[in-house]
């Protein structure tokens, strides 16, 4: 069953990859987000950041074309992303090939296929190169997990101790009301998360400093079926910290 589920979110990623961030309200939606990874990121996410220590490393998640690797940057030094659809991968590495001022100064951002949730992911990831992370996040990936809290558990494994695992996803507040079926679906498992839902999986992965802050305003989901105005959503940053 979840890995059915996972090779449905690879083939939908696969055949979505050259749209994926192309459409005006998609980089609006980017904007929005990384402008609010950027406001959070010495205070909310990591306080440590404001020093720019040398060396920091982050793992980025179900990574995609890598929003959440591009917000981070001015910050971090060597990036991985994974994600377990290879034409996301493909886009990823092509973005981060193009020198932007975040990525110069030796700076490095490599995009892999992997699915840290399968129970045998691929044995290239059990690399030394692959755990110690200072931050492990997953950006607008967390509601296409079959376990968001064994996803959890699989990035506190990856961080080094006193490293965080933050999640940027969509709230669930009042979301049921509106949703609006898409043609996505099958690739989900929730449409938002509570911050009881963050502070009981932060926690049952032995997770402790856990932060739940919601982004000022809303995202607008333009999606198929979401007519003229689109979705209105809430966006929330949820960080914990490994002991
Ligand atoms: C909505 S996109 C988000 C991409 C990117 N993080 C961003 O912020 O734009 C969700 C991503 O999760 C990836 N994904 C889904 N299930 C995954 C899994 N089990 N392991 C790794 N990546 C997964 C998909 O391939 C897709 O790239």
């Amino acid at each position: 069953m979840a890995e059915e589920f996972a090779e449905a979110n690879r083939k939908f990623f696969d055949d979505l990859a050259d749209k994926y961030d192309i459409k005006p309200w998609q980089q609006d939606l980017h904007r929005k987000i990384t402008t609010e990874i950027q406001e959070k990121a010495t205070t909310f996410i990591e306080p440590r950041l404001a020093a720019h220590p040398p060396g920091l490393r982050l793992l980025d998640y179900a990574c995609g074309t890598g929003m959440l690797s591009r917000a981070l940057a001015p910050w971090i030094t060597t990036t991985i992303g994974i994600d377990i659809s290879p034409k996301m991968v493909d886009r990823y590495n092509a973005l981060a090939s193009s020198p932007t001022p975040s990525t110069k100064d030796n700076k490095t951002i490599t995009g892999i296929v992997g699915d840290l949730l399968n129970p045998t992911p691929s044995p290239s990831l059990s690399s030394p190169d692959f755990y110690n992370f200072d931050i492990a996040g997953v950006c607008a990936g967390f509601h296409h997990f079959h376990s968001p809290a064994l996803a959890i558990e699989r990035l506190a494994e990856r961080v080094k101790p006193g490293g965080v695992v933050l999640i940027v996803d969509f709230c669930l507040e009042d979301e049921e009301g509106k949703w609006i079926p898409s043609r996505a679906d099958h690739t989900v498992t929730a449409h938002g998360f509570s911050e009881g839902t963050m502070r009981s999986v932060f926690g049952g992965a032995g997770l402790v400093e856990v932060g739940y802050s919601v982004m000022p305003g809303t995202v607008t989901l333009r999606m198929d079926g979401a007519g003229e105005g689109g979705i209105e959503r809430k966006v929330f940053l949820g960080r914990a910290r490994k002991p």
